[in-house]
């Protein structure tokens, strides 16, 4: 399977496991989402920020100079994702909780409402590729893609910030690195690094 760095899939149903990155399984049917537009970024020492006024939500860094905005979640996205976290089924195959804490505070409250923006875009399976991240009053809630592409779902990526709030605390900028899906999860405030 090859996507595009700038195209995004929303996935579902599953019969057959595929090697990872794309973790979990497949037979998968894949929606494609158009970005809403391309929006400025300034990439520095190799740290990612959207420039000032940039609308919260979802994006996908497209090139040295801009990224894809997908929006904010809707709430179909937002529901969906509240129950898949009150059932917070089995922990994914291969899921490594190995954080990172950055030394950075913010709200609590800030980072959950970036957290739940990303989990509920990704919901049950995104396929994405590169660098993705929900920004949510200067949160990044990040994805750092270092395989070929990635195929995640809302259960995931919140295993992975629950390992950051356990080790880090709720307040504190981090990030989970999860080696064998070839993938880092993590939020920092300001800027972040992939
Ligand atoms: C990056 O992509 C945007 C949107 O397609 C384009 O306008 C811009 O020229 C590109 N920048 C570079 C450096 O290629």
């Amino acid at each position: 399977m090859h996507y595009s760095q700038f195209t995004l899939f929303t996935l579902a149903a599953a019969a057959a496991v595929l090697a990872t990155p794309f973790h979990g399984s497949a037979t998968i049917a894949a929606r494609f989402i158009p970005p809403k537009g391309w929006v400025a970024i300034s990439k520095t020492e190799g740290r990612i920020a959207a420039v000032d006024g940039s609308p919260n939500g979802l994006y996908i860094v497209h090139n040295e100079t801009h990224a894809a905005f997908y929006g904010e979640v809707s709430a179909e996205q937002l529901a969906l994702a509240s129950t898949q976290s009150l059932a917070a089924g089995p922990v994914p195959e291969e899921f490594t909780c190995v954080p990172q804490c950055n030394g950075q505070q913010h709200s609590a409250s800030d980072i959950s409402t970036a957290e739940n923006g990303l989990q509920a875009w990704f919901g049950s399976g995104l396929s994405w590729k590169g660098s993705i991240y929900y920004l949510y009053n200067s949160v990044y809630a990040f994805g750092c893609d270092y395989g070929n592409g990635q195929s995640a779902t809302g259960s995931d990526y919140q295993a992975s910030y629950a390992c950051v709030d356990r080790n880090c605390g709720t307040t504190q900028g981090g990030w989970d690195h999860i080696a064998n899906w070839k993938v880092n999860y993590g939020r920092e405030f300001g800027s972040f690094g992939c």
